[in-house]
């Protein structure tokens, strides 16, 4: 694990001021290039999906997007992607949040999710937490349960955990790497 970990870090950069003065934004590019580190974070992950007894993958948009879609792949399980709004065909359930200035919305399918069927969610950081929780409220009003999240990063000062905490219900956070 600690070999894994010194993998994935290795592959992320930082890039200062980005998005913005002060922020320090975490590029996974040069980690979806390498398809060694790639491929193993795309095993980890699925193992988390073993592990949890998961029966759905949940990909978050959109950088979530490109991790989940081979993790479900590699579990052999179905992927459903969570949506910023405004972009899904069908029946949607949505779901607003707070930001850091003003809110977003994130959308589901409202038929992607069966009655009981167990989710893992993945993103590729943990924040805030904002978007992670509103896709936790997203899975169970579809009458879904949340077999946890797992995230290739926690940016452990901005708390994230703690906002998650009530949504998961017990549900197990797994992050690979915490900075
Ligand atoms: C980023 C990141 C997570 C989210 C974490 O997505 O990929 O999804 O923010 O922040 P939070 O925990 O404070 O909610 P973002 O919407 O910025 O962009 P993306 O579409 O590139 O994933
Ligand atoms: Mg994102």
């Amino acid at each position: 694990a600690a070999a894994l970990r010194e993998l994935l870090l290795s592959k992320i950069a930082d890039v200062p001021d980005y998005p913005k003065p002060g922020v320090m934004f975490k590029d996974i590019t040069p980690l979806l290039a390498d398809p060694a580190a790639f491929g193993a974070l795309t095993d980890a992950l699925a193992g988390l999906c073993e592990r949890h007894g998961a029966d759905k993958v949940v990909g978050l948009e959109a950088r979530g997007f490109i991790l989940a879609a081979p993790v479900a792949v590699r579990a052999g399980l179905g992927f459903v992607p969570v949506r910023k709004a405004g972009k899904l065909p069908g029946t949607t359930l949505g779901q607003s949040y707070e930001l850091e200035y003003g809110t977003a919305e994130i959308e589901m399918h409202a038929d992607a999710l069966a009655p009981g069927e167990r989710v893992l969610v993945i993103d590729d950081v943990l924040a805030t937490g904002g978007t992670a929780d509103a896709s936790l409220q997203l899975i169970r009003r579809a009458g879904a349960e949340v077999a946890g999240v797992a995230v290739l990063m926690e940016l452990g000062f901005l708390a994230g955990r703690q906002r998650l905490e009530p949504g998961l219900k017990g549900a197990p956070l797994e992050a690979l790497i915490t900075v």
